[in-house]
C-alpha cells in the first residue's frame, strides 16, 4: 500500500506528458517500447485518450491509454512504474478510466492481456473483466509472439 501522504493522484494526460508516457511505456515493456513519435501518433487517433498517476511531488508513476469508438473503447496501454507496483496503481489507473468511459456513455471496455501475463490477468479480473476469446500471436514478448486474451468489462450496469 502507498505510504500515508504519498496517495498517487491519476489526472488525464496532457500533449506536455508525453516524453514521460515514453519513459514509463520504456519501462513497463522494455520489449517493446512506444517511443515518443509513437505515442503521439496513437493519443492523435480519434477517440483516443489516457490518464496519468503521479505522485505527491508530481513524478510520474503510471498510465493508461484507450480509444474509445462509437459505444465501445478498448484499452490501448496501461503500465505502472516497476518500482511501484502492487500499490494500487494499475487499479486506479483502470477506475478513473472506466468512472471516465461509463460517464461518456460508453457501453463496454475490451483489452488483449498476454496469456503469461498473470499480474495483469488478476487486475483486470479483479475490475469485472470477463475472458471473451483469444488471439493467437497477436502480442510481442521477449520471447517473440504471444497469444493474448480477449476480455471486456460491461459500463453502466
Ligand atoms: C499490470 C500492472 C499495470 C499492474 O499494476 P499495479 O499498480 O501493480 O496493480 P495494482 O497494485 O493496482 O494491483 C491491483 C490488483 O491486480 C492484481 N495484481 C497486480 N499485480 C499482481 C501480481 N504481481 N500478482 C498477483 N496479482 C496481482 C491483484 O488482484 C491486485 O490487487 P491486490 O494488490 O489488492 O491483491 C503492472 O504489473 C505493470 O505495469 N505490468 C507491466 C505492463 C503490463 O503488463 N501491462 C498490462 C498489459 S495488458
Amino acid at each position: 500500500m502507498s505510504a500515508p501522504g504519498n496517495v498517487p493522484a491519476v489526472r488525464r494526460l496532457a500533449a506536455t506528458d508525453l516524453e514521460a508516457l515514453a519513459a514509463l511505456h520504456r519501462r513497463s515493456f522494455p520489449h517493446d517500447p512506444w517511443n515518443r513519435r509513437a505515442l503521439a501518433e496513437i493519443l492523435a487517433m480519434p477517440g483516443a485518450g489516457g490518464w496519468l498517476a503521479l505522485d505527491v511531488a508530481g513524478r510520474p508513476l503510471g498510465f493508461l491509454l484507450v480509444r474509445r469508438a462509437a459505444d465501445e473503447a478498448e484499452v490501448l496501454s496501461l503500465g505502472v512504474d516497476p518500482e511501484r507496483r502492487r500499490e494500487g496503481i494499475g487499479g486506479r489507473l483502470l477506475d478513473a478510466g472506466l468512472e471516465s468511459l461509463a460517464a461518456e456513455g460508453t457501453a463496454r471496455l475490451f483489452l488483449e492481456v498476454a496469456v503469461d501475463n498473470p499480474e495483469a490477468q488478476a487486475l483486470y479480473r479483479a475490475r469485472g473483466f470477463v475472458e471473451v476469446g483469444r488471439r493467437p500471436a497477436y502480442l510481442s514478448g521477449p520471447d517473440g509472439p504471444r497469444d493474448a486474451l480477449v476480455m471486456v468489462r460491461r459500463l453502466g450496469d
